[in-house]
């Protein structure tokens, strides 16, 4: 009993304090513990920026390379996972498995899972940032029947995960520092989104004290749907189901009518009312990675038409949907070489960055309570068990 404020979507409420990251969705601005995105995506490295969401500031060079030797240490996972991975079946979708290889993680880590302890909890948190290209390397060589690669701590951690994902045992890897540099910036771009519903949903998990990986694995699994995460994935397929400019208006007309329910995927925000500074960088690196590797993709045509088009019809323009950071992540990936499937897998590597930051805020904040929303009841009042025959 009692009233509550009924917020469905939780469209006004604030579930905690955080310094991590600050949105103006307005004004389309997006800073990291203050610094600007753009600026980061531009100059800073992906450990750069985890350290920095981590630590509060950037490193200094010394504190750098411990941190980057850190986390290079715990890139092995246990062997016995290997044989984990085994257990799915062969065309699982890569977030399947990793919902399922680092919720069982939580297995395999108990020395660093006291989480009243600072220390253990920062160990958990390397951890997961270390094993994360790892097991999404993993997941990716399972599907394709490839042998999985072991680290090479000697990369860095973009490269390692690029060799783990394309390399194979029997040929030396070369990693191409354009491809290396702009998946890296896509994984600075997905680092961390303040209170989005993923990382709302470690927060929760965790608010009960549970294991550091298990809460990670809710994260994943709210993660993957096709109005979060899932969207990478969704954009590109809708893309290349669109083929060519010409069938657009088709699209946005489906997208206006209220009695369909598809939707333009990549576009719209909950908190941007603006452009998505993410995907200005974004159509950036596309730009660039296409000119450096020399190829072309009919999609990304689609793309800025798409976006041209949308941008300026009135129910886009009153209703504020903009691209988000979705909308040409896709383009990047697939030019690289990865399959959609992969896609929303290499958003949660990324965001394990914010999830286990956002994480450890919530734990050392004094405040700190189980999450334990509160509802308005709708069903029947109190009323008598009748015995099954009398009904
Ligand atoms: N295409 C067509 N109409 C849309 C779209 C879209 N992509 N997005 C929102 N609208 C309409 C929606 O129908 C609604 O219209 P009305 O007011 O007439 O009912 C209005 O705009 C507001 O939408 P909403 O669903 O109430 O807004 P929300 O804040 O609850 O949802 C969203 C935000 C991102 C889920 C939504 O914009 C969407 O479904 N977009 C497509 C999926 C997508 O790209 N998701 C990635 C988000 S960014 C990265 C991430 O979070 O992972």
């Amino acid at each position: 009993t009692g009233k509550f404020t009924y917020d469905p979507g939780f469209t006004s409420t604030a579930s905690c304090e955080s310094g991590l990251t600050y949105i103006d969705g307005g004004e389309g601005v997006l800073l990291h513990r203050g610094y600007p995105i753009g600026q980061l995506a531009e100059n800073a490295s992906f450990m750069e920026v985890a350290y920095l969401l981590l630590n509060n500031e950037l490193p200094t060079a010394e504190e750098f390379e411990q941190f980057r030797w850190t986390i290079t240490r715990h890139t092995m996972v246990h062997e016995q996972l290997a044989t984990f991975f085994r257990g799915f079946r062969r065309d699982a979708h890569p977030m399947a498995v990793m919902c399922g290889a680092v919720g069982a993680m939580s297995a395999f880590y108990h020395d660093s899972t006291d989480i009243t302890d600072p220390q253990q909890r920062m160990i958990a948190s390397h951890r997961l940032i270390a094993k994360m290209p790892t097991l999404a390397a993993m997941a990716y060589k399972y599907t394709i029947g490839q042998p999985f690669l072991y680290p090479d701590n000697e990369l860095s951690y973009t490269g390692n995960f690029l060799r783990m994902t394309f390399g194979v045992p029997a040929e030396h890897y070369e990693v191409d520092p354009v491809v290396e540099k702009a998946l890296d910036r896509i994984f600075i771009l997905h680092a961390d989104h303040e209170q989005n519903a993923s990382t709302s949903t470690v927060r929760l998990a965790g608010s009960s004290g549970a294991n550091p990986f298990a809460c990670i694995a809710a994260g994943i699994a709210c993660l993957w749907g096709p109005a979060h995460g899932g969207a990478n994935e969704a954009a590109l397929n809708m893309l290349r189901e669109i083929g060519t400019p010409e069938r657009i208006p088709e699209y946005i007309a489906r997208a206006k009518n209220k009695d369909d329910p598809f939707r333009l995927m990549g576009f719209g925000h909950r908190v941007y009312k603006n452009y998505d500074p993410r995907a200005t960088v974004m159509q950036q690196t596309v730009r660039e990675v296409f000119k450096a590797m020399n190829v072309k993709d009919p999609v990304f045509d689609v793309a800025l038409k798409l976006e041209e088009i949308a941008l300026n019809d009135d129910y886009f323009v009153e209703k504020k949907l903009f691209p988000n950071v979705d909308f040409y992540s896709g383009v990047v990936l697939s030019a690289i070489g990865f399959p959609t499937s992969m896609f929303t897998a290499l958003f949660a590597l990324a965001r394990t960055v914010g999830w286990v930051a956002q994480w450890n805020e919530m734990i050392s904040d004094p405040a700190q309570k189980i999450g334990r929303p509160r509802q308005l009841y709708t069903g029947p009042t109190q009323r008598d068990y009748v015995p099954i025959d009398k009904r």
